[in-house]
């Protein structure tokens, strides 16, 4: 490394090591899908959809969560766990190449937040809308109104959390489990603790998008709201850069504005994996180890180069790379505690 770049690196505290430790290669892979957790394959499949015809992006990342909100049994969309007092309330996020961005925050009886943040997008002078405003639009915007029944899961979940109605804003902390599609793990207590789909992609033109869709936290404050739909913490996309997304313990991302430094950190010249690990780092800074261990937090990424990565604070967390027909597959994301 020359000996200039060796000391722009080190005014920003970054170590050499740091930065030839994660090599490039010099083709760029594209088209490219990656998303968290297991589902991520199934979400993956219908991005690759869109993606391997040549289409954009946007419409990629769109398609491809809207499975995982379509699942009855996974910790995203109506099906997923409610707040403390037994609704479930969903936020999404969705950006693309030029730094339009949408999104929606506790919103209720929608099948599909994903598309009514990209409706905000596209159709409103807003970013974000919320609560009743936000099913409002969705309606408004032909978007069906859903029943407020819980799902089978759900509801015994619900019914089992009641018994003691504790609150403990602890969520993702991973059993080791073995990875199969479609197939987010359940806790011991027969509790789904996978909370959300984050997915980017880059197109054959070379345009990144990105999408984050969730539940939240299970059994949450009514009208909590975490960084999924917070656009430069959940989901952020920069298209000269890269793009990144988060998931897991939304009050920590929201605190560092996790995605936002992930492509920052990429900017720098960092690959996507390290990138991702200086984010979780931040995070351990702030909280402090012991309380660390007490969550989860998992951050992924793509660079324009098509390379990517993903870090965690602690094992568990795994997240679904795509980038050929025959080439879907799970990666274990590396963590640091
Ligand atoms: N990461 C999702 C949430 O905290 O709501």
């Amino acid at each position: 490394m020359q000996r200039r770049q060796f000391i722009n690196l080190s005014s920003l505290g970054l170590s050499a090591f740091t930065f030839s430790s994660f090599k490039s290669s010099s083709a760029i892979r594209k088209p490219i899908v990656i998303s968290t957790w297991d589902a991520g394959i199934e979400a993956n499949k219908a991005a690759w959809k869109v993606l391997s015809n040549g289409g954009h992006a946007l419409d990629a990342v769109e398609q491809g969560v809207m499975v995982t909100e379509s699942s009855q049994n996974c910790c995203v969309g109506l099906g997923a766990n409610p707040d403390r007092d037994g609704f479930v309330t969903l936020d999404a996020s969705i950006m693309d190449h030029q730094f339009n961005c949408g999104s929606v925050a506790f919103l209720e009886r929608i099948k599909h937040p994903i598309s009514v943040a990209r409706r905000v997008m596209e159709k409103t002078p807003h970013v974000m809308l919320v609560g009743e405003g936000a099913q409002q639009f969705a309606v408004a915007e032909g978007f069906p109104l859903e029943s407020d029944k819980l799902s089978n899961d759900a509801k015994k979940a619900y019914e089992n959390w009641l018994k003691k109605s504790e609150y403990k804003p602890v969520i993702n902390i991973e059993r080791s489990q073995k990875s199969t599609a479609f197939a987010p793990s359940k806790l011991e207590n027969g509790e789904w603790n996978h909370d959300t789909i984050g997915m980017v992609a880059m197109d054959a033109n070379g345009n990144l998008s990105g999408s984050c869709t969730t539940s939240g936290q299970g059994f949450k404050m009514r009208g909590r709201v975490g960084d999924s739909p917070i656009i430069g913490a959940g989901l952020f996309v920069d298209n000269e850069v890269g793009a990144a997304t988060a998931t897991g313990q939304g009050e920590d991302v929201i605190r560092i504005c996790g995605s936002h430094l992930v492509v920052e950190f990429m900017r720098q010249g960092l690959h996507p994996e390290a990138a991702c690990k200086k984010a979780v780092e931040r995070i351990i800074k702030a909280k402090g180890i012991e309380k660390s261990k007490l969550i989860q937090v998992g951050f992924i990424a793509i660079n324009k180069q098509g390379e990517y990565g993903g870090y965690c604070i602690q094992k568990g967390f795994n997240f679904a790379v795509c980038y050929a027909d025959d080439q879907n597959f799970l990666v274990d994301g590396k963590y640091i505690l």
